[in-house]
């Protein structure tokens, strides 16, 4: 397997390539649907949107799409290998269309939303094409392609938050959930294509997220992640009395529901995580200490050309503000290798300041040219693939030794966990996640816990994805 495979593939394995089935409210209707996701965590959570929509039009899901008869693909054109990917992914489909004429094939989200009506042309047999503003529409497009009809509604919106459709929990574990916080997104960083296919960054009514929340507490979930493209812009302004929440007064007022509610959020930029920020996580002991803060780039000269805003030395200052008030807080990252012009010495950098800032995780690219993009029309593609694939080794080497002394770093410790199933490793453990977001072993041990207990496990050992350890008696209050 190529590196670059191998390296998506470990990426997808956490965010992509999912089909769901709905375990509520199935309707007795004979109509079935089956949708399968790919791409980021918003992509997940608008399949939920799709899955209440299709609902209350008398669609019932299945995990085989050859029963269906609306198959649905939540796309994502962030890379060009994950186009390819779902480009293979409808050759199949296609197929079953052959042997069951009357199936409808729909492609939603932001492959959606780049390519347009071009998808109809290109993939003959897809018969609607729906961007990620336009959901509420499916009802009357799958009604035209019933008649015969193509269709395609791919206008993005201002206001779209679907912020009053309770979502259909998908493939859910009952334990943790995502909950929309802002759609589309207002930043240029000209590599990336999600400004064109999400449209303008707007956020959603806070009352409508606090309302979601606590209808999950109801329903026993104990794991909420607060997801927005840029979740720290997050702004509403109550039309009524016009008060106004910021992100950390929205951290605050979910923080607030329930103190047995973790509560997580992702993803955060640089240019605009703040100290009110940092000191509501530290207050509350339920948000948990995690933040996903994406560098892309060590090299302030390589970090303007992606239009990110920042410089290595405003990363390097967020680093120490968190580090200082937050010090037990866990830092993952998003690096990309080989952007436009980078030089030798321009890597070595971005290696330099993965190594100061110790991130826990990252998620590592090669840059991925996407048409339209600023850096697309402003810049040549000029580092050879080659090149590209052997720094984005060495960023995944450097990572591995961060990682691994990470999960080291913990041993002999003690930590609040999670527990979210019975672990891959057998039935005789179970599998959780820290507060820090590090996924843990350990053993059932008979001590009558279940999936959506906290227990507090002291680590034993560990390798360099998990930590293993015992679980022991909590710190007395
Ligand atoms: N909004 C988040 C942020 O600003 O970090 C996440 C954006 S995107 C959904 C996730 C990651 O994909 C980015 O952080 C970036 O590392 C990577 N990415 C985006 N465009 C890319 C491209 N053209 N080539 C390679 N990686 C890319
Ligand atoms: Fe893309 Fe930048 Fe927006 Fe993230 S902040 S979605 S990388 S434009
Ligand atoms: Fe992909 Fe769209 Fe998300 S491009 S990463 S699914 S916002």
């Amino acid at each position: 397997m190529e590196l670059a495979e191998s390296l998506n593939k470990t990426h997808d394995e956490l965010r992509q390539g999912e089909a769901f089935t709905p375990i509520s409210s199935t309707p007795k209707s004979s109509k079935k649907f089956y949708i399968e996701s790919y791409g980021c965590a918003m992509n997940f959570s608008d399949s939920e949107v799709v899955a209440s929509i299709l609902n209350s039009e008398g669609f019932g899901a299945t995990t085989n799409f050859e029963e269906a008869d609306l198959v649905l693909v939540n796309t994502c054109s962030i890379r060009e290998k994950a186009e390819q990917t779902i480009r293979k992914r409808l050759t199949e489909f296609r197929k079953a269309k052959k042997s069951h004429p009357g199936m409808l094939i729909g492609v939603l989200g932001c492959m959606a939303e780049r390519l347009k009506a071009k998808l109809l042309e290109e993939e003959k047999l897809v018969d609607l094409v729906i961007g990620p503003d336009a959901y509420r529409t499916l009802p009357s497009l799958i009604k035209e392609a019933e008649g015969g009809q193509k269709g395609v509604n791919v206008l993005l919106s201002r206001d779209e938050t679907y912020g009053d459709i309770s979502p259909i929990r998908l493939n859910t574990n009952g334990i943790t959930a995502f909950v929309s916080i802002t759609r589309g997104c207002n930043n240029m960083c000209s590599f990336c294509v999600v400004p064109f296919t999400r449209g303008r960054e707007r956020s959603r009514d806070s009352q409508s997220i606090i309302a979601e929340v606590e209808a999950l507490v109801n329903d026993g979930y104990k794991e909420i992640t607060l997801l927005g493209q840029n979740v720290d812009s997050y702004y509403w302004v109550d039309e009524k009395n016009g008060a106004q929440t910021t992100f950390a007064q929205l951290l605050e007022k979910v923080a607030l529901i329930n103190p047995n509610l973790w509560v997580r959020f992702s993803t955060s930029h640089p240019k605009d995580i703040t100290d009110d920020v940092l000191h509501t996580m530290a207050k509350y002991d339920n948000i948990c200490k995690c933040i996903h803060l994406p560098v892309q780039s060590g090299s302030t000269r390589v970090l303007q050309l992606m239009n990110r805003t920042y410089t290595r030395e405003w990363y390097l200052a967020k680093i120490n503000s968190i580090r200082s008030i937050l010090p037990n807080c866990s830092i993952t990252s998003d690096v990309i290798s080989g952007f436009c012009t980078e030089t030798e010495e321009d890597h070595q950098e971005t290696l330099s300041i993965m190594e100061f800032s110790n991130y826990d995780m990252s998620y590592m690219y090669f840059y991925s040219e996407r048409p339209g993009t600023l850096a697309a029309k402003r810049y040549v593609d000029d580092i050879p693939l080659e090149v590209k694939k052997r720094r984005l080794q060495e960023i995944v080497d450097m990572q591995g030794i961060l990682s691994s002394r990470s999960n080291q770093n913990d041993i002999g410790k003690t930590f609040k966990v999670l527990i979210e199933s019975t672990s891959r490793k057998g039935d005789a453990d179970w599998q959780g996640r820290t507060g820090q977001n590090k996924i843990t072993v350990f053993p059932k041990a008979n001590k009558g816990f279940n999936p959506g207990d906290y227990v507090w496990v002291k680590i034993e050992n560990c390798t360099r994805a998990t930590l293993l350890g015992n679980i022991v008696d909590g710190p007395t209050q």
